[in-house]
Parts: structure tokens; sequence; C-alpha cells
């Protein structure tokens, strides 16, 4: 194994994050078991963060960008793994603390290394890559919280984000009636063939007036956004309904009342894609695999080339993204 492409995240001496491409030596990967030749990497949100500095993502200088990667071991450690086998590694500290998917090569722990599973391929596993992991994961809890397609629709904000238009076509598969809730008012078609059955645009509701508790809609909610959004989906949960907490693109705070919870028995779950372990890491790829695998994954998502990567954050960041974007590294 000789030198290799990588993009680097570091700070310069003013502690200002500065990103590039640049090559790396095979010495300067990271400890672990798995040595990974990098196939496809993506971009999610926190990926943006980071690459860009516009969050302390980074909790280690200089890092190896990236924190999704499919690809094919080189070599293992690990009798778990051989040459040859296609694996995904995601979350953990990829990306962030350890060496992540931005390189032609990667050396993960064996712990972070999940097999490919049967009915996904090395590009559709980054097309769904840590939004798609996020968003069956809050699915697969709501589940197991008693979400029924029968108990009514479900609401998903943040709708036109990566994690968004995942969870709304994973939810519409499964039979439930899903409402968009989205800023883009442009984009409604585009939520429509995801599945969503009805769109809701954020400019509809006076935030400044949500009460504690307003007329019960919602059986389930994917929330990405947090903040005033958040409290809304909150009080306007029906009886016994469910919220996944994943993202906070609006806001991190949440100023609201305890009366959905006493009142209405409405559970807010907590969704961690970042250190969720095993078994139910692997449940949630199988499931990708099959009955969640989005019938559009093509439609939602686009592909860039390694040398675009640089120039590819900032859209995030302000924003302006709709769906995936996958990083075509060496697949
Ligand atoms: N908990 C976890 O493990 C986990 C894992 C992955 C991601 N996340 C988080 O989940 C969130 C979504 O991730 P993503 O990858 O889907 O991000 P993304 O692709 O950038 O999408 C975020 C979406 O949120 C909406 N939005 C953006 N700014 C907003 C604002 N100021 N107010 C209200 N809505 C706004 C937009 O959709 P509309 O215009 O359609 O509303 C945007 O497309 C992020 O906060 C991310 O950090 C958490």
């Amino acid at each position: 194994m000789s030198a290799f492409k990588a993009f680097v995240i570091d700070q310069d001496e003013n502690r200002k994050v500065v990103s590039r491409l640049t090559t790396m030596q095979p010495e300067q990967l990271d400890a672990g078991e798995v040595l990974i030749r990098v196939a496809y990497s993506s971009i999610n949100y926190k990926d943006a963060l980071a690459a860009t500095g516009a969050g302390k993502i980074i909790r280690r200088f200089p890092c190896v960008g990236g924190i999704d990667l499919s690809g094919e071991v080189v070599e293992s450690a690990d009798a778990r793994f051989k040459p040859g086998d296609k694996v995904i590694a995601t979350s953990f500290d990829i990306g962030v603390a350890h060496h992540g998917g931005y390189a032609q090569y990667a050396r993960v722990p064996a712990g972070w290394v999940v097999p490919l599973p049967a009915g996904l391929d090395l590009f559709e596993a980054m097309a769904l890559g840590t939004a798609g992991f996020t968003a069956a994961l809050g699915v697969v809890r709501m589940e197991d919280n008693g979400l029924a397609p029968a108990n009514g629709p479900v609401i998903v904000t943040g709708a036109t984000g990566g994690v968004g238009g995942l969870a709304i076509e994973m939810l519409a598969q499964l039979g439930y009636h899903v409402v968009a809730l989205t800023g883009k008012e442009a984009e409604a078609d585009y939520l429509k063939m995801l599945g969503a059955a009805e769109i809701k645009l954020r400019a509809s509701i006076d935030l400044d007036k949500v009460r504690p508790l307003e007329a019960a809609q919602w059986a389930g909610a994917v929330d990405n956004v947090g903040g005033p959004i958040l409290h809304w989906v909150l009080a306007t949960m029906k009886q016994a309904g469910t919220v996944a907490s994943i993202g906070n693109a609006a806001s991190f705070k949440l100023d609201t009342t305890v009366f959905p919870f006493i009142l209405r028995g409405v559970s807010l779950l907590g969704i961690d894609s970042g250190y969720m372990g095993f078994p139910t890491r692997q449940r949630v790829w199988d499931r990708l695999a099959t009955d969640l695998k989005p019938r559009h994954l093509a439609a939602v998502t686009r592909t860039i080339g390694f040398d675009d990567l640089p120039a590819a954050f900032d859209d995030f960041i302000a924003g302006k993204v709709k769906g995936r974007t996958v990083v075509r590294i060496g697949g």
C-alpha cells in the first residue's frame, strides 16, 4: 500500500479550522483491526459542520473527515472479517476523532464495522449513510414504542433534508399517512414523489403563538429541526403519540411544557445514531436492506467526485441541499 488521497481537517496557528485534499501515508492511519479500501462516503450536515468549522465537531486535529464509509476489507486482524468482504462503517469516532471516510483507505476497530447486508450495494449503503441509518433507527424505536399506521398520521420536519426525505419514504412504504413539514414550497412535488400524503409549510405555523396543547393531530413525529418547531410538534401530538427527536437544524434549544407528556402520554424518544451498538446497529441495517429500503434512493441521491468535495459543504450550512450526497472515493 502506498501514499493515498485524503481530505484532512486541521487547525491553523489561530485555531481556525482549515481543510484540504492532501496525500497521506499508510502509517498515518489510526489504529484498528480492519483496513478498508473506501469505495464511497457521503455528506451529512455534521460533515459540513466539521469541514467548515461551523460547528465544533472535530475532537482530534488533524482528522480525515467523513463520518460514513463503505468499501472492501483489505486486511483484518479480527476473525469476523476477511479480505474482500464488503462492509459499512459509520458513526462512533469516525470522521470526528478517528480518520474517516474521505480517504482512499481507512483503518477502524472491528466493533465499528457492519457487514454489508444482502440487498444493498456499496453505493446504496452510502446513499443511505448516517442519514438513512438515523431515519431507520427513529422508525424502529417509534414502532418499538407502539407506533402503527392505524394510530394516525406521522409528521416529518426538515422534510427536504437527508434524514427527512428518507424518513418520509420509509414511513410511506410501511403504510403510514405521512405529512411533510418543510420551508421549501417549491419542493412539494419532490416530497409527494417520496410518499408524503400531505405537505405542510413551516410558514403556515405561527410559532410565536403555540399553546402548551393544541388540537391533537399526529400519532408520530420525526423531528430533525428542534427549537420552536419541536415545541409545536409536542403540543400537537395525539394521545400516546411518539416523537423521535433527531436533529437541531433550526435550534438545539427546547422551550416547552410537560403537558403533552402528563396529559396526553406523549413519548419523546432521543435518537443517537453515533453510539448505537450491536445488535441494534445490525438490525437497523438489515431493515434498511429489506422493508425500509427506499424505493427512490437513486432519485434522492446525487453523486460527486472526490475532487468536488471541498466546494460541496457550504450549501449544507446554508440549508440549500435537497436529499443525499454520495462521494465517490474509489468506487
Ligand atoms: N441524532 C442523530 O444521531 C443524528 C444523525 C444524523 C443527523 N442528525 C441531525 O439531524 C438533522 C438533519 O440532518 P440532515 O443530514 O438531514 O441535514 P440536512 O440534509 O442539512 O437537512 C436539514 C433540513 O432541515 C430544514 N432546516 C434547515 N434549516 C432550518 C431552520 N433554520 N429552521 C427549520 N428547518 C430548517 C431544511 O428542510 P426543510 O426546508 O424541508 O424544512 C433542511 O433541508 C441535523 O440537525 C443533523 O445534525 C442527527
